[in-house]
C-alpha cells in the first residue's frame, strides 16, 4: 500500500453504533467526557479532519451503541453543527441534529464557589438554558440562580 493510500483511510467505518460527525474542532474529547460512555465498548476519536464546512472537525465512533436524543442533545452546547448518525448493519438509518436542552443536569460546575452544588458532592448541578444563539449558551444554576456563560472549562 503506497503511503497516499494510507492516508486517505482514516477512521473505519462500523457495522453498528452512532457516529458524532462534524464536532468543532478539538471539542471530542469534552463530548466523550460529558458523554460518559468511556466504559462501554469500543470509542473511536478522530480529531482534526479537513472538513468542507468547518475547517476542521472531529469525529467520535462508539460501537454498538445507539446514543438517544436525550443523551446526545448535550453536544449542542458545544458543538451546534454536529450531527448524529445512527449506524445498523453499516447503512446510516438515522441522521439528527443536535438541539441545546432546556435543562442541563449533572455535567457542569456551577461558577458561584459558594453555591449548594459546590459544598456538599451529594448535590448534583442542574442549570436552566435562558437563552443560545450558534456561539453562545447562558444558563441560570438552579440552585444559587447565577446565570453564567457556559462553556467547556465549566464541565466537571
Ligand atoms: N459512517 C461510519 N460507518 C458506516 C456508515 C457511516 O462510520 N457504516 C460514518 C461516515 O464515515 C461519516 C458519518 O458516518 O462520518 C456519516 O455518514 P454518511 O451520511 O454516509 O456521510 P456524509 O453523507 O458525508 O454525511 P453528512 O451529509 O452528514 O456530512
Ligand atoms: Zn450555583
Amino acid at each position: 500500500m503506497s503511503s497516499n493510500s494510507q492516508r486517505s483511510f482514516k477512521v473505519y467505518k462500523i457495522d453498528n453504533g452512532t457516529v458524532i460527525d462534524h464536532i468543532n474542532s478539538s471539542m471530542a474529547l469534552k463530548i466523550i467526557d460529558i458523554l460518559e460512555i468511556k466504559k462501554d465498548g469500543i470509542v473511536s476519536i478522530g480529531m482534526n479532519f479537513d472538513s468542507a464546512v468547518t475547517g476542521k472537525k472531529d469525529i467520535i465512533k462508539i460501537e454498538n451503541v445507539h446514543l438517544d436524543k436525550k443523551h446526545t442533545d448535550m453536544i449542542a452546547i458545544f458543538s451546534p453543527q454536529a450531527t448524529i448518525n445512527i449506524i445498523k448493519d453499516s447503512e446510516v438509518v438515522e441522521k439528527r441534529q443536535v438541539e441545546v436542552p432546556k435543562v442541563i443536569n449533572k455535567v457542569l460546575r456551577c461558577p458561584n464557589p459558594t453555591c449548594v452544588t459546590n459544598k456538599y458532592h451529594d448535590c448534583d448541578s442542574k442549570f436552566i438554558v435562558e437563552h443560545y444563539d450558534e456561539n453562545q449558551t447562558y444558563g441560570r444554576c438552579y440552585y444559587c440562580e447565577r446565570e453564567t456563560l457556559i462553556t467547556p472549562d465549566l464541565v466537571k
